[in-house]
């Protein structure tokens, strides 16, 4: 029997959706579930090989053999690695698929030392249509691995308007995961930006759904480009076939998460990165989810009632430019946590080509991101995007906006924490003197927790209080 070039673990949609995409690129794969029905449900729509145990998958395959495994990040996977670590040789290859915790995939690499087990740990992003069509891949872990697993991975993977694939090798240890719960901090902020953008039309400018979704067409048409831009045009657009409402309309106003964007909110705060539009992208999501809370807060709670107005359509381009800055500023933070990671874990990762991998496939994809790239191959030690020529010439350019912006819906009680956020970023970062020199003073004086002074070097206190 022909054997396999690859063998993927976990048949959801994901699995068998890249699968087909393996399988058009001209490998042969097996798959595996411990379900009966998606082991069953994929042989019939791939035509692949559905071997009924994990001992039958890893036969099934050439070595040295590379198995993807698909299955929810956590638990599932180190279930997965137990049961195959006996079954597997020196020299094999393992890739995490999944949206893993960096940490996790640190673990299981230490654990897998002295196996000669070779281990991938690879961000995925494109959801099931991106599996299907062309995912962007984030590759890391035992470099070893690369050269048999890159002429699959790139095949599969989706490509950037000047052909090149958006799958790469990120660096050792965790840094495709990594680069992964980065993009979707990124994913998040994008998200929420988008919304507040969406909410500040809908509240003030008092657009209908259907004109929004012109607006956002328009603005996918430019500098704003991307995917996410253009899908929320589409979401506009779109009538309840029940109510014949906007679609929009009868969805609940709280969102869910499954966690990235908190562990890279989390991850800026363990390295001391300020990336605030990602964590407040995050917190709008929690205060989303206390919706009954809301309701009853909103009979107490006072706030303006102001009337818009303005002039409607320069509101609006304000608003685009006001998203095109807080997009950079979020953009430029998750850079920054990259950086920081790099130097904590020594990874050297490749600023640039993380850029470029992002220009295709993901959820982030975005015309911007070539943008990004030029910047860090111009200087990969670039100390923060907002300060490459061309990112600085964009803020200049458009962060007027966003402070009207801000200040608009400041004035009228609209809440925009990323817009919000994202300016402050911007103005703490370009502040040559912040106000912390009284934080200092503050600390010593309860504390006695020390004080530098401006005029000469080494640590001071002093007694604050006469007792
Ligand atoms: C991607 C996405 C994807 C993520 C979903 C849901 O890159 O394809 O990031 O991996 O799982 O977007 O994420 P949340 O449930 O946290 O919104």
């Amino acid at each position: 029997m022909k054997q396999s070039d690859l063998g993927i673990v976990g048949l959801g949609v994901m699995g068998e959706n890249l699968a087909l995409n393996f399988d058009r690129n001209g490998f042969a794969v097996s798959g595996y579930d411990l379900d009966d029905t998606k082991r069953e449900n994929f042989a019939r729509r791939t035509h692949a090989a559905a071997p009924r145990s994990l001992q039958e998958l890893v036969a099934s395959l050439r070595t040295p053999r590379v198995l993807l495994l698909m299955v929810p990040a956590g638990a599932a996977v180190d279930a997965v690695l137990a049961d195959l670590r006996p079954l597997l040789a020196a020299g094999d290859i393992v890739i995490d698929g999944g949206n893993t915790r960096f940490t996790d995939t640190q673990r299981r690499m230490l654990e897998l030392e002295g196996t000669g087990i070779l281990y991938v740990g690879a961000g995925v992003s494109g959801g099931e249509e991106g599996a299907l069509r062309g995912p962007a891949i984030m590759a890391g872990g035992h470099v070893q691995a690369w050269p048999r697993v890159k002429p699959m991975l790139q095949a599969i993977a989706a490509r950037a308007e000047d052909g090149q694939p958006c799958c790469d090798w990120m660096g050792p240890s965790a840094a495709g995961h990594y680069v992964k719960m980065v993009h979707n901090g990124i994913e998040y902020a994008d998200m929420q930006t988008i919304c507040e953008a969406y909410f500040l039309m809908q509240q003030l400018a008092r657009l209908q759904p259907a004109e929004m979704s012109e607006v956002f067409a328009g603005w996918n048409r430019g500098e704003l480009s991307s995917y996410l831009v253009g899908i929320t045009a589409e979401i506009l657009a779109r009538t309840d076939p029940e109510t014949a409402k906007p679609m929009v309309d009868v969805i609940v106003d709280t969102a869910e998460q499954k966690g990235t964007g908190k562990w890279a909110s989390q991850a800026a705060l363990d390295l001391g990165v300020t990336a605030p539009t990602i964590a407040d992208a995050v917190f709008a999501r929690t205060v989303s989810a206390v919706r009954a809370e809301r309701a009853a807060a909103s009979q107490v709670l006072r706030g303006p009632s102001l009337a818009f107005a303005g002039d409607r359509e320069a509101f609006v381009e304000k608003i685009r430019r006001a998203l095109l800055a807080a997009k950079v500023c979020a953009y430029a933070q998750g850079f920054q946590l990259l950086a920081a990671a790099d130097r904590e874990y020594a990874w050297d990762l490749p600023f640039g080509t993380v850029a470029g991998v992002w220009r295709a496939g993901c959820i982030i994809r975005a015309r911007l991101l070539e943008d990004i790239r030029r910047a860090y191959v111009r200087d990969p030690k670039l100390a923060n995007l907002l300060l490459d020529e061309h990112f600085a010439a964009v803020m200049a350019d458009s962060h007027q906006a966003l402070r009207d912006v801000v200040a608009a819906a400041a004035q009228h009680g609209v809440p925009v924490p990323a817009f919000m956020s994202a300016l402050a970023y911007y103005d703490s970062y370009r502040a040559a003197r912040l106000p912390a020199n009284l934080l200092q003073a503050q600390r010593d004086y309860f504390g006695a927790h020390t004080y530098q002074r401006l005029d000469r070097p080494g640590k001071f206190h002093t007694k604050w209080t006469e007792a």
